[in-house]
């Protein structure tokens, strides 16, 4: 991953040794609530429209790119919202060493890269094994929420969580094209608006489950294996 470092300067940014001294994300706001995620937060827009129609809830928003975090970080203040932190972490990595589990009222996964290509598939974030750490992190009725605007990915993700006996399934089919009242990201909003479908699954993970941390191949982007972090 090559990128140019640009120095984060903003009181919502949280670089990973703030996290490491912390001990817990929880502490990284300065109001106890429930806690949600979004994985490659992109320009910040969702996390700022989903955090602002729920103050009673804390937010964080990840992202692999520095520059997406800076972004993410001006609409962020510009916003004046106290209830989301913003960090530059892969997002197994972050759910592997930092949140544990039971950690999550909910995930959202936004157009994640799409990988197009048959060879490059396996790079895909959300996969069965991604699956399987997500209900981890996730709390009892926590919600995973995946949108895309790749069919293929769509559908197969769909699959794999309709099928999935720990969850139960928010809509009446595996994924919706009808976004209601799901706040629109900039990808979402750029496929809107050339007329294509976006696909929104939304589940929620049954209550009482008890989940072992699951185990983590090595893979794309992950930096792996860091057991000291
Ligand atoms: C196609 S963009 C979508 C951005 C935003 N969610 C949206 O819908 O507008 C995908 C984003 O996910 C980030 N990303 C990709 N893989 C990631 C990972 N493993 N962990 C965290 N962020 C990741 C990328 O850096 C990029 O900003």
């Amino acid at each position: 991953m090559s990128q140019r470092m640009i120095l984060i300067n903003s009181a919502v940014f949280v670089a990973e040794a703030t996290l490491k001294k912390r001990g817990s994300c929880a502490a990284l706001f300065p109001h106890q609530r429930p806690l949600e995620l979004e994985i490659g937060c992109g320009i910040g827009d969702f996390i700022v429209q989903i955090a602002a129609k729920r103050p009673e809830h804390n937010f964080l928003a990840i992202d692999i790119f520095n520059q997406g975090c800076r972004s993410t970080c001006s609409r962020v203040e510009d916003s004046g919202l106290d209830n989301i932190r913003v960090m530059r972490m892969e997002a197994r990595y972050l759910l592997y060493h930092y949140l544990g589990g039971n950690s999550l009222r909910a995930l959202y996964i936004n157009c994640p890269d799409p990988w197009p290509k048959k060879r490059h598939r396996k790079r895909r974030l959300v996969n069965s094994e991604f699956i399987d750490l997500a209900l981890y992190s996730l709390e009892d009725n926590g919600i995973f929420n995946f949108s895309t605007d790749f069919t293929d990915y769509g559908e197969e993700v769909a699959e794999l969580l309709n099928n999935d006996p720990r969850l139960d399934n928010l809509n009446s089919t595996p994924y919706t094209n009808d976004l209601g009242d799901y706040p629109v990201s900039k990808y979402m909003r750029r496929f809107l608006d050339l007329h294509q479908p976006i696909y929104l699954s939304r589940y929620i993970k049954k209550a009482g489950l008890t989940i072992a941390p699951p185990t983590i191949s090595k893979g794309f982007r992950i930096p792996w294996p860091q057991e000291d972090a």
